[in-house]
């Protein structure tokens, strides 16, 4: 949908909040009283920070599905999550391979793609997307299991071709690919598509979160996201195309297993400078 910033100059007290704030420069005070002007609408990354900003809630951004709040609500500040409590939370969490087989409800799957569409993207250009497998997660996996044995077999070929051992050529080379190898029982993925792999991982990485705070235990299923961009009838299932590639996949469900302690990650390597 096609979206403008509509400025109400009525209620513009010309105070240049909106002026000084517009990562595009984007936006002006002229004419007599002054009041704001949008310079250049195809030039406009619809951020919202000019909206956002405004204390005479004189701004609007135009063309979004999402229904503006009647008497818009001000934000008192920004939300803080606790520190320690973050931290922890990230040191605490494990990916996780054993699922009770249970559903994933429909309200715990839409507040994780809530998470991902509310991510911050480059440009603001939200060109991610997802493709939750449920029905067909079984079929998926079939697929990419099917895809995953043929190139490791076809990399050991060319490894016993060339004298070397086989199984030391490749990452897979001494692991069984069994037929759960993808998704261990899970009872739901989402794939995150996107064309900016940034983009992509960020708005993954908040959908990881909101699945852990919801009780859900994730796995990061790498295999499953190189699989799924290699294999057509992956491609074509999921709906990858010249514009958008897979970037990850979170396999999400009720933790059957229960870790009793974190675990040690090296040190940070930081640069002062
Ligand atoms: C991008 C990414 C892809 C991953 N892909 C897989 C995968 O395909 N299969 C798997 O069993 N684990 C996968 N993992 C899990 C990692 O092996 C795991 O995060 C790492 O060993 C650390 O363990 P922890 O997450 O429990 O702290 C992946 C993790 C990330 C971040
Ligand atoms: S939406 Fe963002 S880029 Fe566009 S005018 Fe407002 S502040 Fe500037
Ligand atoms: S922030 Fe609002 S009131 Fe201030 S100049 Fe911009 S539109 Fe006008």
């Amino acid at each position: 949908m096609e979206h403008t910033v509509r400025i109400e100059e009525s209620l513009c007290i010309g105070c240049g909040a909106c002026v000084a704030d517009c990562p595009a420069s984007n936006i002006e005070l002229a004419g007599e009283p002054r009041a704001a002007k949008v310079f250049d609408p195809e030039n406009c990354l619809f951020c919202g920070h000019c909206e956002a900003i405004c204390p005479a809630g004189a701004v609007t951004l135009t063309g979004f599905e999402e229904v503006p709040a009647e008497i818009p609500e001000e934000v008192n500040g920004a939300v803080r999550l606790d520190p320690d409590t973050l931290l922890d939370a990230i040191r605490t969490r494990r990916s996780i391979r054993h699922f009770k087989d249970e559903p994933v409800p429909q309200e715990i799957i839409d507040k994780i793609i809530e998470a991902g569409r509310l991510t911050q993207t480059a440009k603001n250009s939200q060109r991610q997307s997802y493709a939750v497998l449920r029905e067909h997660l079984a079929e998926a996996e079939k697929i990419g299991v099917e895809g995953l044995r043929a190139a490791v077999a076809a990399e050991a070929a060319k490894a016993a071709a060339a004298g070397k051992d086989p199984a030391a050529v490749s990452p897979l080379g001494r692991t069984q690919i069994t037929d759960d190898f993808l998704f261990f029982g899970a009872p739901l993925a989402i794939v995150v598509l996107s064309p900016s792999k940034t983009d992509g991982c960020l708005a993954a990485e908040n959908m990881a979160l909101m699945a852990e705070a919801c009780g859900l235990g994730v796995l990061f299923s790498g295999f499953f996201t190189d699989v799924a961009n290699a294999a057509p009838a992956l491609r074509e299932m999921l709906g990858i195309d010249e514009t958008r590639q897979a970037v990850a996949t979170l396999v999400l469900g009720r933790p059957d297993i229960r870790y009793r302690r974190t675990v040690r990650r090296e040190p940070a390597r930081v640069t002062w400078l």
